[in-house]
């Protein structure tokens, strides 16, 4: 269905609130215009459909992708217009969106929810890799480095396909042939999994089988802004409101995936028994070198200088924002608006001091000293 592109990062959506009270808003979708979103993003429009060429499980849709080696040029606004669309622009933006629900109390897409019982089954594979990240960590980014890795440094197999294919999401539910579960289930080992789960949803196989799991935090200001402007150009999502607003639906845990503070601790503590290593996005910023060697002594790998140096430098936030098969810019652009915001927006650390103000700051750090009472997780907020 059409939210599949938010295999992306999925985890989009804004939370509507009423008033002060703070109840969700249930928004009925025309069954129509899921159905035809989905032909849309099934593939039935020949421009949209996923290139030739890729390694593509069922399951997988969202765009179109680059055949090995092939240059490809992100989606224009006017292709977007192939197809005879039924619905007007402002249908077809309503057809995506989606409510969030409650997931053990964790808000989620509903659609989530409903796969639910098929994640919560999910058999893992003991050389299966975990990458898990709070929504706009840097899931993208330690991805790419850890296909590349996969792929000892060979740039074309990293093009293969879109990143989000490369990386299937496991709780990725929308529909019955759009399912991370079932994308996965398709893909050879050893696999790369994408999740956003707090720890304590985590499919018990994954412990079970004992699969590595590579964790990623970033300091809660910068991941706040990130979504927001996430929220503004993935188009699954309502309007997020005000920068404030939106902040402060952040800091109460009211945005998908619920508390960045709960998640960050959760797997902190986590890794205390089991074998999680736990990355830094600011870490990575500042030397991704040492962090790269991080993840191959975790992975008992070893690349030759050279093909560090390759991973390097094709994983850079310069490199990957003109990569097709990196940047998101091959979805749709009824889902995405990169014109509004671009996936990879900015790629820095401090980029908070643009946006809150000083009292937002100071109220900020306030609420973090409270949440973070007791834990010996820091976060460098500024490099
Ligand atoms: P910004 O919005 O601050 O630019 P996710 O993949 O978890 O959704 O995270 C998206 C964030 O990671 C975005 O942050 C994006 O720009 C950043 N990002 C993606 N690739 C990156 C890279 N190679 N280097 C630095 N940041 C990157």
């Amino acid at each position: 269905m059409a939210w599949a592109w938010c295999i992306a990062s999925i985890h989009i959506t804004k939370v509507s609130y009423q008033g002060s009270g703070h109840t969700p808003v249930a928004l009925a979708i025309p069954l129509s215009h899921v159905i035809w979103a989905g032909l849309r993003l099934m593939g039935h429009c020949p421009k949209h459909s996923l290139g030739t060429g890729s390694s593509t499980t069922p399951g997988t849709v969202l765009a179109q992708v680059p055949a090995s080696s092939e240059v490809v040029k992100a989606t224009s606004r006017e292709d977007s217009q192939c197809c005879v669309d039924p619905l007007s622009a402002m249908e077809q933006e309503d057809a995506i969106r989606q409510e969030l629900g409650s997931l053990h109390g964790i808000p989620l897409y509903k659609s989530f929810i409903e796969g639910w019982p098929q994640v919560k089954a999910f058999q893992a594979r003991p050389d299966d890799l975990l990458i898990s990240t709070y929504p706009k960590s840097g899931t993208t980014w330690l991805s790419e480095i850890m296909d590349m890795i996969y792929h000892n440094g060979d740039v074309e197999k990293c093009r293969r396909d879109a990143i989000y294919n490369r990386v299937p999401f496991l709780e990725l539910k929308v529909s019955k042939s759009l399912c991370g579960v079932d994308q996965l289930e398709n893909t050879p080992s050893p696999r790369l999994v994408k999740t956003h789960l707090p720890v304590q949803l985590l499919p018990t196989s994954f412990w079970e089988k004992d699969c590595k799991i590579i964790y990623m935090a970033r300091n809660p200001k910068d991941v706040v802004i990130s979504y927001y402007y996430f929220h503004q150009m993935a188009k699954i999502h309502h309007d997020p409101g005000t920068k404030a607003e939106f902040l402060e639906n952040f800091m109460a845990g009211k945005v998908p995936y619920g508390s960045w503070y709960d998640h960050v601790r959760g797997w902190w503590e986590k890794k205390r028994e089991k074998k999680i290593l736990y990355l830094f996005y600011e870490d990575m910023k500042k030397d991704p070198r040492q962090e790269v060697q991080k993840i191959l002594q975790f992975l008992g790998k070893e690349l030759s200088e050279r093909t560090v140096e390759s991973i390097l430098h094709h994983t850079s936030f310069q490199e990957m924002k003109k990569n097709p098969a990196a940047n998101y810019e091959t979805m749709l652009p009824t889902l995405m608006d990169h014109s509004i915001s671009p996936f990879l927006r900015k790629g820095i650390s401090g980029d908070w001091k643009n946006h809150f103000t000083v009292a937002q700051n100071e109220r900020f750090d306030q609420h973090y000293q409270e949440l973070m009472a007791g834990s010996d997780l820091c976060f460098q907020m500024e490099l």
